[in-house]
Parts: structure tokens; C-alpha cells; sequence
């Protein structure tokens, strides 16, 4: 962080502070837009990406929100242009947001380059739009402030509270076995979402919201309060009127996420029983501001902080509940200990004073470091033969019976074989099998999409079997639960061992060793890959192909590598 600034020291300065006829060009088309000089004559111009959109229900309060963040740049002096960017929506895109994370990115990155902005407010919340804002605006490196959209409020069906993705997995295993109606199915759909807001589990949108907080990049406990809250509308405006006084700070992103940043991030995430998807996500964060997190460091990390945030899918409640038993505040407030509590913040304060005072008001709800809701970890990382670069899975969501397991393999070759198989009651299977999913990685989803929750099998779901372990190189939900080793890399569609797995084989996991080992002689696994015949890309063109040529395995944190490449762009030109 540099002295204060002077209005001739402002990026916008060079588009609309100087006489040459370029800037008549820019001056006279702010005036089309009924400005005049008063508007924006020295005063910092604050960017507002906003992912509002009609195909997002967990952005759809974003329009108004927008509003209330530009009242508040308008309050302190700024002067606030709105900006939007593809909205990453979970509910709907296919094959998988993934696909599109790092796109969000460089949108984010290049709409800020390319125009006068001084200052930025990133506005998302459902999954990948978090990390795909924040990628972005760390590699422009101007002052950013991130606005969390904020979880839905609780849902309800019969008087029985609904979680977002839990729950839907959990009564559709019911419908399967015939335990509810198509009737009561539908007033399930009725009922699981209820608000505005993001999954109001401890899924990805949670948990990288909190990452987002813990990182210092949004105001304290602006990440915890429900999307349909009051509050949510104030923080909104106080980060507007926040981002104009760190244009002038000069406080940039770089300024605030630091390697001792990003262990606090990982510590937050362990305590919270983060998303596993967490993983993917924070490597590539960090590795933007120039980190080099490994995957590692979260396994030796979740062996010293225990889950203590009693929120499903590894406990019992939801985000509405964490936030009136005090929200993220409180629950870092716990955590004091182990946090790096000089870290500096957007505030301009430390995380250790934003947090000063916080209390817990409900502890079952918010636990404590010696009595937490687990001590399995939010977040182990397995390595062995087939996955020589790491794989993960969450223990604080798997039958502790499957910690420890040998079993017979069956694999399949891609989803839809998956999903047909899964459906036949004459299929061979045990609760005892191992199902492995292929081709489910970044290059073989494509886009590493969500299926690493494999199906119980129908036959077993009948015999009341609800956790087995299932191994894929996918990603998995953050709202779903069970065995579910994932993001094996690298990948069975580029040549990784899991490529070579068959059925009948045996794999062997071992949580507390942390291993993970295919039972077959390295000659015969050799044999298996010279066999092996490389797929054809997924993709004959355009951005899919980009992504196919360009995008990272799992521990890199599926970035492009041209964008974790070292080296600063230039500014525009303005000429
Ligand atoms: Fe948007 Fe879950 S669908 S956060």
C-alpha cells in the first residue's frame, strides 16, 4: 500500500481527466449517459461486476443490491459504473460452471483493464463465480471489495427443514426405494428453496464465500448473512462507501492475500467442513497473487483443525442458523489460536481486530476447537498408484466404516455407462464394491463436473445401503456426502493409472495412512498402458478447444496456464 492518492494519480484520470481529443470522445459519451463533470470529475470510478442474472435465482437480488453498493460509492464520493459479467449459474449450465470459472476470470480481468476504473466491487456468491471474481481482480491488482450474495433462507416441507443438494440427494434415494410418493416428491420441490440466495449448506457457495472472507476480501461477517436479510442491503452500501476511501489507501489485493492469508483461508475451511471443492478453487486464488500452494498443505492443515461449524452436509444445521449463532466472526472468533490474526483486511484493519468482540450465541450451532463436531478433517489428501498427484476426499462426510477399506472394483467408462448401470437390479454389486467413474476430469468431463457423488447402485439403495466408496477424477458437490474419493490426478482422459483400473480389480484405501493403492503387479499396470488409446479431444473448436489446450490438472487448481504465466500486462495505451 502506497501514500494516498491525488485525483491526477487515478487510472480514470488517463481516459477522462486529460484534454487531448480521445478524452473529448470519453468526456462527451459519459455526457450521453446524462453525466456531466460533476459526476466523475476527480472521483475514484468504481467498477461493479455484477453476475445478476434472470438464469440465476441465487443472483437475482444482485440487480438491487447493485443499487444499494452504488448509494454507498456515491455517499463517500465515488463514482460507480456497473458492470455485467456471465453469471456462472449452478441451477442451470451444463455440462458444468467449471467449464467457465476461468472464462469468468478473464472477463473479470479484462473489463477492469480495458476501461477507467479505479476501484472494484465483485458481486457472486453461487459457486464458481466466487473464485472466478476474485482469480480476475487479483491479476488486475486494483482495489477490490467482494460482495457475497449470501445464502437462502432454510428450507421447509411438512414442517421438516430442507437443505439445499443434501437433501434433494437424500429423498431422491428415498423415492428410488419407494419410502416416499411422486406427490410428496413434488412438494419437496416446492419447498427446498424458498428465497433468493445461494445453497444454504455448507456447499461450494458457502465455503468460498467464507474462503473470500477469511482471504480479507470482504467486510467481517459480510459472508454469513442470508441473501433476504436487511443487513444484507446495509453491507451491500458499506462496502460501496469502503471501496472509494482504498482507491484513495491505494489498498490492492495484493496488499491482502499473502501465504499467511491463505492458511487462514485453509484453516476456515477445515473448521467450517468445507466444500472439497475448496481445494481446486484456493490453489488457483493463491497461485493468481503468486502463492505456490500445493494440495498438500490442506491435508496437513485438516490434521490441525477439526470441523467445528454444525452445518450439513457434516452436521446438522444451515447457514441461516450459523448466522444468528454469530456468523463467520464468531466462528474465526474460535479459531483465534491457530489464525494468523495480523493479516490485513479490506477494512485496512487486521483480521484479528475485525474480529475483536465476536461471540458465539448458539454453540451447538458454532463448536469449539476441544469439543468439535469432527475431528476426521474437512479435507484429507490421498496419494498412491493411481493417483501419483494426489486425490481428495471429505472424512467428516464418509461412514467411518470406509476409512479403512479393501474391495472389489466396478468400473465404468464414462457417465452414461455409469448411469445406466447403476439402474439394473441384476447388477453384481456389494456395499462392500468400489465404483470408479473415468473420464470425468477437466479435459474428460469436460469441465470436471460434479458427478463424484456416484449413485448408490437402485439394488443396493433397496437394501438400505447409503455410503460406499466411489472413486472418479470428478468433482463432487459441496452439498454431497459419502465415500467419495475425488479429483484423482491426473486424469484417466490424458493417460493417469485411473485410466487403466478394471472391474474385478482391487483397491485398497487407507484414510489415517492417507493412501490409496490399486492391488495389480507394476508390470501389469504397464502393460494396461501401453494398450491405452488417448480420446479424441471433446472439442473441434472454439472456447471449449481453448480449454481443452490450455486448462490444468486438479492440484494445479484447473487454471489456464497462460494465465498463471509470470509477468505483468501492460496499461492500455490511451491514444
Ligand atoms: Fe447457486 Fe448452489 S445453485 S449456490
Amino acid at each position: 500500500m502506497s501514500a494516498k492518492k491525488r485525483p491526477e494519480d487515478l487510472r480514470s484520470h488517463r481516459w477522462l481527466g486529460v484534454t487531448d481529443l480521445r478524452s473529448f470522445g470519453h468526456r462527451s459519451r459519459m455526457r450521453q449517459m446524462g453525466y456531466d463533470g460533476e459526476d466523475w470529475g476527480g472521483k475514484p470510478v468504481i467498477g461493479i461486476i455484477n453476475t445478476w442474472s434472470d438464469a440465476n435465482p441465487c443472483h437475482v437480488h444482485l440487480r438491487t443490491r447493485a443499487e444499494e453498493v452504488k448509494r454507498g460509492v456515491l455517499q463517500a464520493g465515488g463514482f460507480p459504473l456497473e458492470m455485467p459479467a456471465m453469471s456462472l449459474s449452478e441451477s442451470f449450465m451444463r455440462p458444468t460452471t467449471m467449464l467457465y470459472r476461468n472464462m469468468l476470470a478473464m472477463e473479470t480481468e479484462e473489463l477492469l483493464r480495458s476501461q477507467p476504473i479505479d476501484g472494484a466491487i465483485l458481486m457472486g456468491g453461487c459457486d464458481k463465480t466466487t473464485p472466478g471474481l476474485l482469480m480476475g481482480a487479483i491479476s488486475m491488482d486494483i482495489p477490490t471489495v467482494f460482495v457475497p450474495a449470501g445464502p437462502m433462507l432454510r428450507g421447509n416441507w411438512h414442517g421438516q427443514v430442507l437443505g439445499s443438494g443434501s437433501d434433494a440427494w437424500k429423498y431422491w434415494d428415498e423415492k428410488r426405494a419407494g419410502k416416499i410418493t411422486e406427490e410428496q416428491w413434488s412438494e419437496i420441490e416446492n419447498g427446498i428453496a424458498r428465497s433468493f440466495g445461494t445453497c444454504m449448506t455448507m456447499g461450494t457457495a458457502a465455503t468460498m464465500m467464507a474462503v473470500a472472507e477469511s482471504l480479507g476480501m470482504t467486510l467481517p461477517g459480510a459472508s454469513s448473512i442470508p441473501a433476504a436479510d436487511a443487513s444484507h442491503s446495509r453491507m451491500a452500501a458499506q462496502s460501496g462507501r469502503r471501496i472509494v476511501e482504498m482507491v484513495w489507501d491505494d489498498l490492492k489485493p495484493s496488499d491482502i492475500i499473502t501465504k499467511d492469508s491463505v492458511d487462514n483461508a485453509i484453516k476456515v475451511h477445515m473448521a467450517m467442513g468445507g466444500s472439497t471443492n475448496c481445494i481446486i478453487h484456493l490453489v488457483a486464488i493463491a497461485r493468481r497473487a503468486g502463492i505456490k500452494l500445493e494440495m498438500s498443505r490442506f491435508d496437513e492443515l485438516s490434521r490441525e483443525v477439526p470441523v467445528i461449524a454444525n452445518v450439513r452436509p457434516s452436521g446438522a444445521y444451515l447457514m441461516e442458523d450459523f448466522y444468528y449463532a454469530g456468523g463467520l466472526r464468531a466462528l474465526m472468533g474460535q479459531l483465534r489460536s491457530v489464525l494468523d490474526l495480523r493479516a490485513r483486511t479490506v477494512t485496512g484493519a487486521s483480521l484479528g481486530e475485525n474480529i475483536e468482540g465476536a461471540e458465539v450465541y448458539k454453540p451447538d450451532v458454532i463448536k469449539s476447537l476441544n469439543d468439535p463436531v469432527s475431528r476426521d478433517g474437512a479435507t484429507a489428501v490421498l496419494t498412491g498408484n493411481i493417483a501419483p498427484r494426489g486425490c481428495v476426499i471429505k472424512p467428516s462426510a464418509a461412514e467411518k466404516r470406509l476409512h479403512k477399506h479393501r474391495g472389489k472394483v466396478i468400473a465404468f467408462e464414462d457417465y452414461n455407462h455409469m448411469a445406466r448401470e447403476v439402474e439394473r437390479d441384476d447388477l453384481d454389486v456389494t456395499a462392500d464394491h468400489i465404483l470408479v467413474l473415468k473420464n470425468s476430469g477437466p479435459q474428460g468431463g469436460p469441465g470436471m463436473p460434479e458427478w463424484g457423488m456416484l449413485p448408490i447402485p437402485k439394488k443396493l439403495v433397496k437394501q438400505g445401503v447409503r455410503d460406499m466408496v466411489r472413486i472418479s477424477d470428478a468433482r463432487m458437490s459441496g452439498t454431497s456426502y459419502g465415500a467419495c474419493i475425488l479429483h484423482v490426478a491426473p486424469e484417466s482422459f490424458v493417460g493417469g493409472p485411473l485410466a487403466f483400473v478394471q472391474t474385478g480389480d482391487e483397491i485398497e484405501i487407507d484414510l489415517p495412512a492417507r493412501k490409496i493403492h490399486l492391488h495389480i503387479s507394476d508390470a501389469e499396470l504397464a502393460r494396461r498402458k501401453a494398450a491405452w488409446q488417448k480420446p479424441a479431444p471433446r472439442y473441434p473448436r472454439g472456447y471449449g478447444a481453448l480449454f481443452s489446450d490450455h486448462i490444468g490438472q486438479a492440484d494445479d487448481g484447473c487454471d489456464f496456464d497462460f494465465l498463471v504465466a509470470p509477468g505483468k500486462v501492460p496499461e492500455p495505451e490511451i491514444h
